[in-house]
């Protein structure tokens, strides 16, 4: 799988990407937001996850590349439910030098662009832990709203703290698809703009 947006293209996880992967989940920062605690894995453990998603149709591991082509970040889209059109959704950025340039917005969007209008998805979920203000703006520009609160769903460093439930759904998206394209490559409309994706 392959799809370009503006700033970014997105393209399914192959073995070579494994040791970054390892690096960007060890990032004691990253670990916070994306684990809630430093996260530990190690290469054995990413191979065994690469060879296992291999055999699994109910998950997508996507890289994220810049410009130049460079792996900037991970996708990875889950719980992939066909009978209810649903997925969940979970990013990083993990070249942290990235952040706040519009990476993850070009990104998200691309991915839920091509997971609604192509594989026919109605639903999108995340969830955020609270202090990840970053994250939360960023699914929010892109229309996501909150859903929920899972109360204290994260035990971090003796505190419990809430995990927010958002979604998007295809109907707001959209609505939302003019003022959308205009910050990445996406069609206006049905039927406009250049063709975004293509599968290998
Ligand atoms: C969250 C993440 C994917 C966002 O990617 P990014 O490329 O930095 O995001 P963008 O630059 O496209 O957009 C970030 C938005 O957050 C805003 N922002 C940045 N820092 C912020 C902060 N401390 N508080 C609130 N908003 C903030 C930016 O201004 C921007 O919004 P704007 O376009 O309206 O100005 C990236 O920062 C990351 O990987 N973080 C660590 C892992 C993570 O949190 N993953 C999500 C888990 S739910």
């Amino acid at each position: 799988m392959h799809l370009e947006g503006k700033k970014t293209s997105i393209r399914t996880i192959a073995r070579p990407d494994l040791p970054l992967l390892v690096k960007w989940k060890n990032d004691p920062v990253i670990g916070e937001m994306v684990c809630g605690n430093p996260v530990i894995t190690t290469l054995e453990l990413e191979e065994k996850r690469f060879e296992r998603q291999l055999e699994e149709y109910s998950v997508l591991r996507l890289i994220i590349e810049n410009e130049k082509g460079v792996p900037i970040g991970f996708m990875s889209v889950t719980e992939i439910d066909k009978f209810n059109r649903k997925v969940e959704l979970g990013m990083l950025i993990g070249e942290k030098k990235y952040w706040g340039q519009g990476y993850g917005t070009d990104a998200l969007l691309t991915v839920i662009n091509y997971l609604f209008n192509k594989l026919g998805f109605n639903r999108v979920g995340v969830e955020v832990f609270r202090y990840n203000e970053r994250a939360r703006r960023l699914y929010e520009k892109l229309g996501f709203v909150q859903e929920g609160v899972q109360r204290e769903g994260l035990y971090k460093n003796g505190t419990y703290v809430d995990i927010i439930l958002m979604g998007l759904l295809k109907k707001d998206f959209l609505q939302r698809r003019k003022e959308l394209a205009a910050i990445v490559g996406i069609p206006a409309g049905p039927g406009e703009g250049k063709k975004h994706e293509s599968q290998n």
